[in-house]
């Protein structure tokens, strides 16, 4: 019986909570891969987990903001490899000397550093970003390269191995510095980690860098050489020169970057930016107002209240066409005292005609005005049926698209519910590559919702056993339904998503003002160009 004395608010807040302690689990879970073990045989080696590295290399009270965090869960790779936590990578955001800086460090407590699909995956995303908003990066290395089961997988394809190295040599062709740290064994492609850098320390008797290790040296040529005398950090430092600096230790590496990046001209924000001032409402109120149900209705006003400055929203359009216009709600907000345009899929986020076009308006608007957009994603499509259609939705919809994919402000998406169909590419979803696109635990990512795929596939499936003269029993399309929503609902979920990096990181509901202003903070280092944008259908 429902105990009609809770309150919904309530309800959703408890909700809430429990689902982000699954989150907090799967985080925990790729921070410590292979737990204390693991562990114990890093300290061994003489080496420090990743992330300890990482604090010591960003600046003193500074914050390392995350990237993928849950990526590479839930793989099934060949060889019996289910997760790769964390993809094996850590990669993010973090300053050195007041600059905010890419960071990509190999946590050689997942199969060596190696690299997998997802691990390519993850490290070139963590390069697009830098490259999209101009930052240096750090790598501290320490892989095996390749992870040589899947090799056709990870090695010839664009995409794979090679474009590592090559966005290294482009991105330092743009001045943005590409520092590597090597602190273990860096094997063939693991070792062109260290060998493209502008500048590369290794750490004495604990880093290597060959193009082939002993084995294969002892195979290809009969050579027998242990991996200090062919590849160690002397060789290089004193060698063949393939290291600047031989550095006694780990820490003393970390300084050495330090050290390298000291002189790098300080970066400023291209935009104006007022005071911040605190939400309206407590931050932590969006627990109580975000719908436990993902099917329920949003006010999304009530949630933007929650992470903008408490100068309000500035909406636009706000009385146009009611109850299909405002299924989206345009306007002006301020996050820690940035300006950014938002587009907000309200209520069901049903997209109507009048919602495409306002929102068409908007973003067009914005980007004249070089103003950052931010994208609230809870929509499950846009309106279907002949009005729908004949009213155009379809090319409604289609100059929305146009001016997401050529909108060249800065653009974030968040999604805090549905995410399907052709309102994924409307709302600026991944292939409209947004600067970040950030995720909640009420998120959904699917090209429909599981119910509606399993309409469509049951339809299909009893057209063809009909042909067959075959007829579907009530039993038998209640099992096909149930086997669809069950797929449908693993793959749409945020850990399905967050493990193959279909967003940049899965926030707590209580961390999305700050990951948004971060975000904008960081997109606005680079001067935000003009935008054009080709025909509209109108
Ligand atoms: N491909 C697939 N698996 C690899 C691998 C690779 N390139 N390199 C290491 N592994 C696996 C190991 O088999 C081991 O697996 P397990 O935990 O299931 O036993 C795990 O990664 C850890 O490797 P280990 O050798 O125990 O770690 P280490 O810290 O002692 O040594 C290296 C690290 C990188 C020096 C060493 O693993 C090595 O030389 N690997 C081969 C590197 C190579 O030749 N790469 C060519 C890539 S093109």
């Amino acid at each position: 019986m429902v105990d009609k004395s809770i309150s919904q608010e309530a309800i959703n807040r408890e909700h809430w909570l429990k689902e982000e302690e699954h989150l907090a689990q799967r985080i925990q879970q790729a921070i410590n891969p292979g737990g204390e073990q693991a562990n114990t045989r890093l300290a061994e080696q003489g080496k420090r987990p990743v992330r300890e590295l990482i604090q010591a290399l960003t600046d003193p009270d500074s914050e390392f903001f995350e990237l993928g965090i849950i990526a590479g869960f839930g793989m099934d790779y060949p060889g019996g490899v289910r997760d790769v936590p964390c993809a094996g990578l850590v990669t993010g955001l973090g300053k050195i000397h007041g600059n905010w800086s890419m960071i990509f460090a190999n946590d050689s407590r997942v199969k060596a550093g190696t690299y997998f699909p997802i691990t390519l995956k993850k490290h070139m995303r963590a390069q697009a970003i830098a490259e999209q908003v101009g930052l240096n990066c750090v790598y501290i290395a320490d892989s095996g390269g390749a992870f040589l089961p899947m090799q056709a997988d990870v090695f010839p394809d664009d995409g794979h191995f090679g474009s590592m190295f090559y966005n290294m040599a482009r991105m330092s062709a743009m001045g943005l510095k590409q520092i590597t740290l090597s602190t273990g064994g860096n094997t063939a492609g693991g070792a062109y980690i260290v060998f493209m850098a502008d500048e590369a320390a290794m750490v004495a008797n604990l880093a290597y860098s060959f193009l082939g290790g002993p084995p294969l040296v002892k195979a290809a040529i009969g050579e027998e050489v242990d991996a200090e005398a062919l590849g160690g950090a002397e060789v290089h430092a004193h060698l063949s020169g393939g290291a600047d600096h031989i550095c006694q230790d780990q820490l003393a590496g970390i300084r050495k970057v330090r050290e390298i990046l000291s002189q790098e001209p300080q970066q400023r924000l291209h935009s104006q930016r007022w005071e911040a001032i605190p939400p309206a409402v407590d931050e932590e109120k969006i627990y109580e107002l975000l719908p436990a149900g993902i099917h329920q209705a949003i006010d999304v006003r009530s949630i933007i209240e929650c992470f903008a400055d408490g100068v309000g929203l500035q909406e636009y359009k706000r009385d146009y066409a009611p109850g299909r216009g405002d299924k989206i709600v345009t306007g002006k907000i301020r996050i820690k005292g940035i300006p950014v345009g938002v587009v907000a899929a309200n209520n069901s986020g049903i997209i109507f005609v009048e919602a495409a076009r306002k929102a068409t308006e908007f973003i067009i608007r914005c980007s004249l005005e070089r103003m950052p957009l931010l994208f609230v994603q809870n929509s499950p499509g846009y309106m279907v049926g002949s009005e729908a259609e004949h009213r155009g939705i379809g090319k409604y919809g289609a100059d929305m698209v146009r001016a997401v994919s050529n909108a060249q402000v800065p653009r974030l998406q968040l999604v805090i519910g549905p995410d399907n169909g052709a309102a994924n590419y409307g709302m600026c979803g991944r292939a409209y590559r947004p600067h970040f696109l950030f995720s909640t635990m009420r998120a959904r990512t699917s090209v429909m919702s599981g119910r509606s795929a399993a309409e469509v596939l049951l339809s299909l499936e009893r057209r063809k056993r009909k042909s067959k003269g075959q007829e579907m029993t009530e039993k038998e399309a209640a099992s096909f339904r149930d086997e669809l929503l069950k797929k449908y609902e693993l793959e749409a979920h945020p850990f399905y998503c967050g493990a193959r990096l279909f967003n940049d990181r899965v926030l707590f509901l209580g961390e999305i003002r700050h990951s948004l202003a971060l975000a904008l903070e960081v997109s606005l280092l680079k001067p935000v160009p003009g935008s054009t944008f080709g025909n509209f259908r109108f």
